[in-house]
C-alpha cells in the first residue's frame, strides 16, 4: 500500500483526528501545513520564536545548519564569494538567475543612475545629533525615502516593485556613507558612477573635496565579499521583520526600515560591533581568555560571546570560514605588528579553547559570520558603529528580495501570528476611590 504523505493529529481529549498535509521541500525540512488545524480542531500552535515554523515558501536562499551549507539561489556561498561580484549576486537573488553580460551591464547602469539623494534628504541627516547611532539615522532615512517618490505605491506592480528595489540598492550606500559623514562633522560626498559599488561606498565614506581619493583595492575586494557574504539569510529575524512589515501592503520602504531596526539589536546584525568591543575588553584586560570563556559559560552571567552560536547553525557557519580566510589573508598585507593583528589572534585563541571545550561542543556554538567580518572593517579605518550599517547595506537586496517575492506568492495574507493568552479573565472595572 501506497504511504500517504500526511500526518495524523489526534485530539487525545476529544478523540477528534485530523491529517495534515507533508509539504516537501526541494531541498532541507519537510514542512506539516497546520493551516487547516484552528479550523478543524479549533488550535493554535505554540512555537515561541519560531524554532519549529515555516513562515512562507521561499526560493531565493537555502540552508542547512546541520551540514553548513547556504545557497543563494541554487549556487554555493563559497562560489560566489570566490567568482562573483555583489551586483552580480543582486541580481541573482532579485531575479532569481546569473545575469548574462548585457543584463548585467543593464542593470548596474540603472543602479549607478539611482545612487544619488534628493537634496531635501540631507535637511534629514542635519535633523539628528552629532552622537546619533548612525543605525538610527538609516531608520529614519530610509523611512523618509518614502516621502520622496510616488511612483511605488502599487506595491503590486513588478515594474514599479523593480524601481523600488534599484532604488534602494542605489542609495542604501549613499545614505550609510552620509549617516558617518554627519557625526563626523565631514562635508557629504556625492557617489561617483565610474567607481564599482564597494568602491564607490569608500568614496563617500573617506574621500575629501580637497583631494584625490581612489579607494584601495585590497579593501574594495574584501568589502565587496562581506557584502556578497551578507546578502540574504533566508528567514533571519531583520528579513521576517520586512515580510510582516511589507504583508500589511506597507510601502518597501517602510518595510527595509523595520528590518534596519531588527537588524540593529546584539543577537543579530548588532553582534559584529559587540565581538570587536568584546575582543578589544579583552586585549586590554588583566584576564586571560579563558576567564571570559568560563564567564559565558557562566549562567548567572549575561556576558555571552559574541560572533558565537546561531540560531540554524549547529556546525560551522560557512561565511565564518571564508571571512577567517580573508581577515587572515588581509592582514598579512598590512603593515607587520598592526592592533588588527592581536585582535585576531585574540580571536582565534578563543576559539580554539571553545571548540575544545565541552560547553561550547555539546550546544554546538560555532563562530558565526560576524566573528571575523570586524576585524577587516576596522582595519579598513570603519569606525565600529558603522558595522551594522554596513551589514544593513549588504542585507537590503535580501530584504527587498523577499519582499518582492511575498508579493508575486498567491498564498501570501498579512501576517497576523495568535497568541497563548495568560492574562486575567474577565472582571469589573472598580472605581478610582475604591481601588
Ligand atoms: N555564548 C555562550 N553561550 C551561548 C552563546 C554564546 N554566544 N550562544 C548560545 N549560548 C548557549 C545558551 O546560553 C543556551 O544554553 P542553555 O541551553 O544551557 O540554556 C544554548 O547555548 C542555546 O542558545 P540559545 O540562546 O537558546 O540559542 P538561540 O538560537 O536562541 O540564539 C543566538 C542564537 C542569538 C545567535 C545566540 O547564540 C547568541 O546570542 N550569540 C551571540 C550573539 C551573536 O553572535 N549574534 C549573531 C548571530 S548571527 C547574525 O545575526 C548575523
Amino acid at each position: 500500500m501506497k504511504k500517504k504523505d500526511t500526518v495524523t493529529l489526534i485530539d487525545n481529549s476529544t478523540g477528534k483526528e485530523l491529517e495534515l498535509p507533508i509539504l516537501r521541500p526541494t531541498e532541507g525540512i519537510a514542512t506539516i501545513d497546520v493551516r487547516a488545524l484552528y479550523r478543524e480542531l479549533g488550535y493554535f500552535t505554540y512555537d515561541p520564536g519560531f524554532l519549529s515554523t515555516a513562515s512562507c515558501r521561499s526560493a531565493i536562499t537555502y540552508l542547512d545548519g546541520a551540514n553548513g551549507i547556504l545557497r543563494y539561489r541554487g549556487y554555493p556561498i563559497e562560489q560566489l564569494a570566490e567568482q562573483s561580484t555583489f551586483l552580480e549576486v543582486c541580481y541573482l537573488l532579485y531575479y532569481g538567475d546569473l545575469p548574462d553580460s548585457k543584463q548585467l551591464t543593464t542593470f548596474k547602469n540603472d543602479i549607478c543612475h539611482h545612487t544619488m539623494l534628493h537634496e531635501a534628504l540631507k535637511q534629514f541627516f542635519i535633523g539628528f545629533r552629532r552622537d546619533a547611532h548612525p543605525m538610527g539615522i538609516m531608520v529614519g532615512v530610509v523611512g523618509a525615502l518614502s516621502s520622496f517618490f510616488h511612483d511605488h505605491e502599487d506595491v503590486y506592480d513588478p515594474k514599479q516593485r523593480q524601481k523600488a528595489a534599484h532604488r534602494l540598492i542605489a542609495k542604501m550606500p549613499t545614505i550609510a556613507a552620509w549617516s558617518y559623514r554627519y557625526a563626523h562633522g565631514l562635508p557629504f560626498m556625492y557617489p561617483r558612477n565610474d567607481l564599482d559599488y564597494a568602491g564607490n561606498f569608500l568614496h563617500m565614506m573617506f574621500a575629501l573635496p580637497t583631494e584625490e581619493y581612489t579607494p584601495p583595492p585590497l579593501f574594495v575586494k574584501a568589502l565587496d565579499l562581506i557584502m556578497i557574504l551578507h546578502a540574504d539569510h533566508e528567514q533571519n529575524a531583520s528579513t521576517s521583520t520586512v515580510r510582516l512589515t511589507g504583508s500589511s501592503e506597507a510601502n518597501p520602504f517602510a518595510a527595509v526600515s523595520a528590518g534596519i531596526a531588527s537588524l540593529w539589536g546584539p543577537a543579530h546584525g548588532g553582534a559584529n560591533e559587540a565581538v570587536i568591543t568584546m575582543l578589544l575588553d579583552i586585549v586590554n584586560s588583566d584576564n586571560d581568555v579563558q576567564y571570559y570563556i568560563d564567564r559565558a559559560k557562566d549562567k548567572n552571567d549575561r556576558f555571552r560571546l559574541m560572533g558565537f552560536g546561531h540560531r540554524i547553525y549547529k556546525s560551522y557557519d560557512p561565511r565564518a570560514i571564508i571571512i577567517r580566510k580573508t581577515c587572515h589573508d588581509i592582514l598579512e598585507q598590512l603593515e607587520p605588528g598592526n592592533r588588527y593583528q592581536e585582535l585576531f589572534d585574540t580571536a582565534m585563541e578563543i576559539e580554539t579553547i571553545a571548540l575544545q571545550d565541552d560547553y561550547f561542543k555539546s550546544r554546538n556554538l560555532y563562530p558565526n559570520v560576524d566573528y571575523y567580518s570586524g576585524i577587516i572593517l576596522l582595519a579598513m579605518g570603519i569606525p565600529l558603529n558603522m558595522f551594522t550599517v554596513i551589514f544593513a547595506l549588504s542585507r537590503t537586496i535580501g530584504w527587498i528580495s523577499h519582499w518582492n517575492e511575498m508579493m508575486q506568492d498567491p498564498e501570501s495574507r498579512i501576517g497576523r501570528p495568535r497568541q497563548l493568552y495568560s492574562g486575567e479573565k474577565p472582571r469589573n472595572y472598580v472605581k478610582l476611590d475604591s481601588r
